[in-house]
């Protein structure tokens, strides 16, 4: 008699929890949680595409048809949101699970594909795919590879590459598309075949101002400063003031508020008469350190 199917499908074995521990992942999705505050739908969604790439390893291993899940993505968010730094985690979580060689991120934008005269997109185009294979294609601001004023544009031609190496090469090579979230939906709307092989949609939200303070805190205990009590709620402050000024962006912005009160730190100390220092003196940024910005003098 022959076996039903349920038996059949029974009889071989696999251990998913083995199989993850082999692969790491684990690890990386622990320091995506420890190391970016906030950004819950952005880690559950990571979290989701990990699981399905490993299942889709497993039903292979089972000789399951694996419908080869698309693994290009596409990252939207304001600046500063953290796309950069999940897109290199997104790499190593590629890599550990077996679908890139290398697991590098090349970062690039319009400027490093397209070229100026005729003849020179194509070869500029092949050199970063090139550089790419085995790692992530990062391609920020994707939008302006395409321009819907100008038919004769050499963006075009570039897409017209991308797109044959995302559909043929799909084993060695992950595009993610990043940029602006109205401004990417635009760009997929005019581009529908590249739009149909991007599978993954990652949005990353605008931080919160209280955010923005855990973020601010973070970088400074990373570079061994702290905030005295006082200035926590100065530098809330001064986040939702900056918060309304041109050209914010987001924890970018919040790194170089932080370099430039780091400097006006060593800059008090060095002017101050005094000569002996403690580790605290070193390590601490107080009020007037972000209150001599000139957001606060405006
Ligand atoms: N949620 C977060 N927690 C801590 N630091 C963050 C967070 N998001 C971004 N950063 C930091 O802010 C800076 C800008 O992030 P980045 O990934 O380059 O943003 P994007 O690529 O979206 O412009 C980096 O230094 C990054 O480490
Ligand atoms: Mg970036």
């Amino acid at each position: 008699m022959q076996p039903s199917t349920s038996q059949k499908l029974d009889s071989q074995l696999v251990n998913l929890r083995a199989e993850y521990d082999k692969t790491q992942i684990q690890e990386i999705l622990d320091e995506l949680n420890q190391e970016l505050i906030g950004l819950i739908p952005v880690k559950n969604r990571i979290q989701e595409i990990a699981a399905l790439l490993l299942v889709d390893r497993l039903r292979k291993n089972l000789n399951l048809f694996s419908g080869s899940p698309g693994l290009h993505m596409s990252f939207t968010g304001s600046p500063g949101t953290g796309k950069t730094t999940v897109a290199m985690k997104m790499a190593d979580i590629l890599h550990r699970l077996g679908y890139i060689r290398k697991g590098h991120l090349l970062t690039v934008t319009r400027d490093d594909l397209v070229g100026q005269y005729i003849g020179h997109t194509a070869p500029k185009t092949k050199e970063v795919l090139k550089q790419a294979t085995g790692g992530v294609l990062f391609i920020d601001e994707a939008y302006y590879l395409y321009k819907a004023d100008n038919e004769r544009d050499y963006g075009a031609e570039a897409i017209e590459i991308l797109l044959q190496v995302m559909e043929n090469q799909r084993d060695d090579l992950v595009v993610i598309f990043a940029g602006y979230k109205n401004k990417m939906d635009q760009f997929y709307a005019s581009n529908p075949g590249l739009s149909s092989r991007v599978a993954n949609h990652v949005n990353f939200p605008d931080y919160t101002p209280k955010e923005l303070l855990e973020i601010a805190k973070i970088m400074l205990s990373e570079q061994q400063y702290k905030l005295e009590t006082e200035a926590n709620e100065i530098l809330y402050n001064y986040i939702t003031k900056r918060m309304q000024q041109p050209h914010f962006a987001n924890a970018r912005s919040i790194r170089n508020a932080l370099d430039r009160a780091r400097m006006r730190q060593a800059n008090r100390i060095f002017s101050n008469d005094k000569t002996m220092l403690t580790k605290g003196d070193l390590v601490t940024i107080k009020v007037d350190d972000i209150l001599k910005s000139r957001l606060f003098i405006m």
